[in-house]
């Protein structure tokens, strides 16, 4: 098998934040250092974890509503394991159950209680920023902490309008984690035009709104991933969406109700998406990927590589928890380079560091722009991958907001040797450069598979099987 099976790290830690990545960063001893290795053809059928994003707003909104809520398919990996441990901190009664059922008792809108301890939201941008808004609208304090990866990340985005709404920050310089809220006991509503396409500071700003009395607005210039209006319609909560100079406007009733709901969590394009260019770059690959969310705010990466050639089938479309699912057939193809379009960014920005390795490959040249918030992920993934793929022999030049890549021709990258590619904490690098080792000559090597666990705990193991 030319895949290397899942080292320990991979295990899912179903009680409490993890803190490994914390002693990582400090001793650098635990690193998991991986080295992935030309494929074989990827055949058969899998079946990715749980959305991230649906996961993580599963947990909080039924952690704010009074009964039993149900979640099915929930994504066990660590970011979204932190977001458990807070809700439950908070004072939501959060039970797994053998068949992989999750139970939340929610503590009820409003009467979250004061964490004793430092909420550790790990490598978790997505539920530090979401939690904070649903905090600034309750009145006690809370701690943020994170990982190294965290503590870099910008939170003055999320600071800025909750602090208009009555909330107030100690932030460390330069706007980051670790940092501590004092909820507004009577948080005011208002009408906010969001500064940058970010889908977790329209979060924030409609979390907060929920225990807020009145009306609370997000104007959206760009539209960004809709799964918190989806599920808290879902849940009970009044929204009304529409539009105002060609400019999406959501508006959010407080103080709302929320009501238990069984929650079905479809497949994560995200999580897909590596396997998606695995199979397309993999010479003989015909792979079926099962119950992927094919959600339009979400699917970008899909009608990118079928663009640049990719032979990508939807099978037996449908409906799952409310959101557009298929099952995805895809078979190895010729890629060509492309310009991709500036406006389709938002509905894949967590594919590039992915779609770069298939650029990589592809005959001609592929340009990307308007990816500034690229370099505020779990890492700088421009700067991080384009020196990645550099030192796999590929031929990548930077720009402040994007790659232009000239693809090989869907020859072999020359691989690591002996070098090993910095991933920085980012889970999407580590699995992005996993994908270019196996069509890779020499083999690419890792510094630190660990992060994976933070977003999609199986990976290794799906990789070892659809190669076998
Ligand atoms: C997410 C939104 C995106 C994305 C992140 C998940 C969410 O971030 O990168 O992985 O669940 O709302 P931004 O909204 O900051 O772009």
């Amino acid at each position: 098998m030319p895949i290397p099976s899942a080292d320990s790290s991979m295990n899912p830690n179903w009680g409490a934040p993890c803190h490994r990545v914390n002693a990582l960063s400090k001793t650098g001893v635990e690193m998991a250092k991986q080295t992935f290795s030309r494929s074989p053809a990827l055949r058969g059928q899998i079946r990715v974890p749980g959305d991230k994003s649906i996961s993580h707003r599963s947990l909080m909104f039924a952690g704010l509503a009074v009964g039993e809520s149900r979640i099915t398919g929930l994504l066990e990996g660590e970011d979204v394991l932190a977001t458990a441990a807070a809700m439950r901190q908070l004072g939501a009664d959060i039970v797994r159950d053998d068949d992989g059922t999750w139970r939340v008792h929610g503590a009820g809108l409003g009467s979250l209680v004061e964490p004793k301890q430092a909420l550790d939201m790990g490598n978790s941008g997505t539920s530090t920023r979401l939690m904070m808004g649903l905090l600034a609208s309750h009145g006690f304090s809370a701690t943020f902490i994170g990982d190294a990866s965290l503590s870099g990340r910008p939170m003055k985005r999320v600071i800025e309008p909750l602090s208009q709404m009555g909330a107030s920050f100690e932030a460390s310089s330069g706007g980051t984690l670790p940092l501590m809220l004092r909820g507004a006991s009577s948080a005011v509503p208002i009408t906010y035009r969001l500064p940058v396409a970010s889908a977790q500071v329209k979060s924030a700003v409609l979390l907060a709104g929920l225990n807020t009395p009145g009306i609370t607005r997000v104007i959206e210039p760009i539209v960004t991933r809709d799964h918190t209006e989806r599920m808290l319609a879902g849940f009970g909560a009044t929204l009304e969406i529409g539009e105002e100079n060609g400019e999406r406007v959501i508006a959010i009733h407080g103080e709302a109700n929320l009501t238990p709901q069984d929650v079905v969590v479809p497949g994560d394009p995200s999580s897909a998406a590596f396997f998606i260019v695995a199979a397309l770059l993999v010479p003989g690959s015909d792979l079926v990927i099962e119950n992927v969310g094919l959600n339009a705010t979400r699917a970008g990466i899909v009608t990118v590589l079928r663009q640049m050639g990719g032979q990508i089938e939807e099978l037996n479309r449908r409906e799952v928890g409310g959101e557009p699912v298929a099952d995805l057939r895809i078979k190895h193809s010729v890629l060509f380079g492309i310009d991709v379009d500036p406006a389709i960014v938002p509905s894949m920005v967590d594919e590039f560091p992915v779609l770069f390795v298939a650029a990589a490959l592809a005959k001609g040249t592929t340009h990307t722009r308007g990816l500034e918030e690229l370099r505020v992920k779990e890492s700088d993934r421009i700067t991080t991958m384009a020196n990645a793929l550099t030192s796999v022999g590929a031929n990548v030049e930077e720009h402040e907001d994007g790659l232009t890549i000239h693809g090989n021709g869907g020859d072999l990258l020359r691989g690591t040797a002996n070098a090993r590619v910095k991933t920085h904490l980012d889970h999407r690098i580590a699995m992005a450069m996993a994908v270019a080792g196996l069509v890779s000559r020499d083999g690419v090597s890792v510094d630190d598979t660990a992060p994976i666990a933070t977003s999609f705990p199986t990976f290794m193991d799906l990789l070892a099987g659809a190669t076998s």
